[in-house]
């Protein structure tokens, strides 16, 4: 995976805080800084910069980058779905609140995709790469540095699985990125009923289908397992983005560990937060 430049702390202020379903929050942040080096695929640790408690960061994936007339990046977004204490006392900040957050975290995706056409794979709260890298792939969004804004030519398919249509947050950003778009939800509310390996094989067993030259997913570990094993039963190059629990992001308590097949076929714990969160789904020796 590409190298990252060198992570930053900063106290941010709130320039906009959206709900975007009652548990799924936008939030967009005056962090330059970081907005200027940040990359798909990386994240950024996230806490109000007031109070200890919670004291330990958050993990967020970049959700997106907006940069001024002349380019330079002004802000950064990320989107949070509630889950415990962390990402409640965000959903309760204010705009002009401060956070604390560091980053850029982890790796990135490659620059440059495999051949051929790229189906993004979601479950959930794990669509939050995919608008950013769409873009990146795509030549719509520039992230850097050095800018680099590869202009693939290629269709992106992003099959979207949830539980229930209520739970899905709006689109059309992602429909704007030039993505096209299938969902499917469990109880059959919205789009395809079954989850989202049913509405995989639908479209392999598709003779009008392209297959995909590679798949990218992120999303629950039990659906990023069935996707790995998925791709690996069709022959197809799968990359999966972890999101394990994590303490400090940046290697110092292993508290993120994967266990990861090594090139001699032995499995060893790996930091998620360091050499991930992007990882080969072949390499990952899943316990599900
Ligand atoms: C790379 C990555 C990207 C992610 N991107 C997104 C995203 O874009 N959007 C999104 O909604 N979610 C994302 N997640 C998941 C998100 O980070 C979790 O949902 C979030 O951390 C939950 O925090 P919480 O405080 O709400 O929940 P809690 O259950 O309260 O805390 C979650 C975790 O925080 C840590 N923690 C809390 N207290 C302690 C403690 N006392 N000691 C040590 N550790 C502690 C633990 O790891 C704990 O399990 C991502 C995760 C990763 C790893
Ligand atoms: S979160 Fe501390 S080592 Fe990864």
């Amino acid at each position: 995976m590409n190298p990252s430049c060198s992570p930053v702390q900063m106290n941010a202020g709130i320039l906009a805080l959206k709900a975007l379903t009652p548990a799924i929050f936008r939030l967009d942040l005056e962090a330059s800084e970081i907005a200027e080096a940040i990359r798909p695929g990386q994240f950024v640790m996230i806490r109000s910069a007031t109070g200890d408690d919670p004291l330990l960061g958050r993990p967020l994936a970049v959700y997106d980058v907006q940069r001024d007339s002349t380019g330079k990046a002004v802000s950064l977004s990320v989107v949070f779905q509630v889950f415990g204490k962390g990402t409640a006392r965000l959903s309760q900040m204010r705009e002009g609140d401060k956070v604390r957050i560091w980053g850029p975290l982890g790796h990135p995706f490659e620059t440059t995709p495999p051949p051929g056409n790229i189906w993004f794979v979601a479950g959930g709260i794990g669509y939050t790469p995919f608008l950013a890298l769409s873009k990146w792939w795509n030549g719509q969004g520039q992230f850097g540095p050095p800018i680099e804004s590869p202009q693939i030519s290629r269709n992106i398919d992003f099959l979207y699985g949830v539980r229930s249509a209520s739970l899905i947050p709006p689109l059309e950003e992602f429909q704007n990125a030039g993505m096209n778009i299938e969902i499917c939800t469990e109880d059959g509310s919205k789009g395809h009923k079954g989850r989202v390996t049913d509405l995989m094989t639908q479209r392999i067993n598709n003779p009008d289908q392209p297959r995909p030259g590679l798949i990218v997913a992120c999303g629950p570990e039990p659906m990023l397992a069935a996707v790995s094993k998925w791709s690996e039963t069709h022959g197809l190059k799968c990359w999966v983005s972890l999101e394990n629990q994590m303490a400090c992001g940046f290697g110092a308590c292993f508290s993120c560990v994967a266990p990861i097949r090594q090139a001699d076929g032995s499995v060893d714990l790996r930091r998620v937060c360091l050499e991930g969160p992007i990882f080969d789904a072949t390499s990952v020796a899943w316990h599900s």
